[in-house]
């Protein structure tokens, strides 16, 4: 059998938690060369360097050091540098992830070469097209040979849109592999009792994106709700860089007499085990949604939509509007009464890169989609 090529493009942060298990179940197949590539739209040491180095990633094999910049910038460069990359490198499959640029730059590039795209989290939808990852979701599947979905929901829209049922690949959530296998460290770690909140309620949130920070007067009404729940219990706030700007911007702080904890951004296995630990999370993550559905912890996710409603269906997640009042009143609920529950969804299981594997090198021992 001839070597298969697979490349891996990966670029912003929650990219880099799916990769992690592919690389190990790809090292492990025979006749099949993967090389990753890191299109450098992350690049601080907390925003890239320390998932690789959390989650035993081995360094990229090539860095396209593209940064940031506006939304037609970055996508350019990426697609731009990658083309040189992929034509040097002659993939039989491009892999990409999720949903931000570097997932559609590196999409419409392979597409345009010949190569098939093979796109892990395929098929989420939240049918709001004021998010640019919607856009970025929509395009790359129609773009896609492979497409890997980790929810039923995710198959449906993909039927849906036309996509023929033989592309479309049901291996379940491969953010669930990356947190069963750190899920022990994680534990072992212990940030609740190094951040000083063991046996404590405490909160964690993150908010990140534009229609919550970019707004000055969205931005200003959920602070003052978490400066209100503050006042009650701990708030571990790590904050994104962007959140950063704004926040330095309208010179909001912390308050006296408050326990809102603006922290840096924190690793992979330090957030897990603070998320482990919480009564409750609040935030505009993706991944925090489906990770908190696992580990049954209760999670308000402060926008109006969400492409992963399995999380609100199956698992613990809550829409709330960005709202200030709104969401200080559904956390007080919450709080006042602080439980975990059992949760189990389809093929969450931490087998899923294997699945994928299995597809990529043509054997397909599991009820792996349509044939
Ligand atoms: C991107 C993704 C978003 C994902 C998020 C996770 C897109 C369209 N959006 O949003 O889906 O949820 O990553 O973090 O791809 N910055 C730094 N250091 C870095 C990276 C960024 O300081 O390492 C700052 C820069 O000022 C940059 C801003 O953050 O302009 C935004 O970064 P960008 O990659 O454009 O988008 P994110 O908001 O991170």
């Amino acid at each position: 059998m001839t070597q298969r090529t697979i490349i891996s493009v990966v670029g912003a942060r929650p990219n880099f938690m799916k990769l992690a298990p592919l690389a190990r179940a790809l090292a492990s197949r025979r006749d099949l060369r993967h090389v990753v590539v890191h299109t450098g739209q992350h690049y601080d040491i907390g925003m890239s360097g320390a998932f690789f180095r959390d989650l035993g990633i081995p360094d990229p094999d090539l860095n396209l050091e593209v940064g940031s910049g506006t939304h037609a910038q970055q996508t350019a460069a990426i697609m731009q540098r990658f083309e040189g990359a992929c034509l040097e490198v002659q993939p039989d499959v491009v892999l990409v992830y999720g949903d931000v640029n570097s997932t559609v730059a590196a999409a419409l590039v392979s597409a345009k070469l010949g190569v098939e795209v093979g796109h892990v989290e395929a098929g989420l939808r939240s049918r709001d097209w004021s998010m640019p990852e919607e856009i970025n979701r929509a395009v790359t599947d129609r773009l896609s040979n492979l497409l890997f979905t980790p929810s039923r929901d995710a198959d449906d829209n993909l039927i849906a849109e036309g996509v023929p049922e033989k592309r479309i690949h049901f291996v379940g959530n491969i953010m669930i592999d990356t947190l069963v296998y750190v899920l022990p460290a994680a534990r072992a770690l212990d940030a609740p009792a190094q951040h000083a909140l063991a046996g404590r309620p405490y909160v964690v949130t993150t908010l990140h994106r534009p229609a919550n920070v970019d707004d000055p007067a969205v931005l200003t009404d959920l602070f003052g709700a978490l400066t209100q729940i503050a006042r009650t219990v701990p708030v571990v706030f790590p904050v994104h860089p962007r959140t950063r700007a704004r926040l330095s911007d309208l010179g909001l702080a912390p308050e006296t007499n408050t326990d809102l904890r603006l922290i840096e951004p924190v690793g992979y296995v330090e957030m897990l085990s603070l998320v482990d630990g919480a009564a409750l999370v609040i935030t505009d993550s993706g991944g925090l949604q489906e990770e908190t559905s696992y580990l049954g912890v209760p999670c308000l996710t402060v926008r109006p939509n969400t492409e992963r409603p399995i999380t609100v269906s199956a698992g613990t997640n809550r829409l709330v509007q960005p709202d200030g009042a709104i969401l200080e009143g559904e956390s007080r609920a919450i709080l006042s009464d602080p439980r975990r529950v059992d949760v189990e969804i389809e093929r969450w299981d931490g087998r899923t890169a294997d699945r994928i594997a299995d597809v990529l090198c043509g054997e397909r021992g599991w009820d792996g989609g349509t044939a």
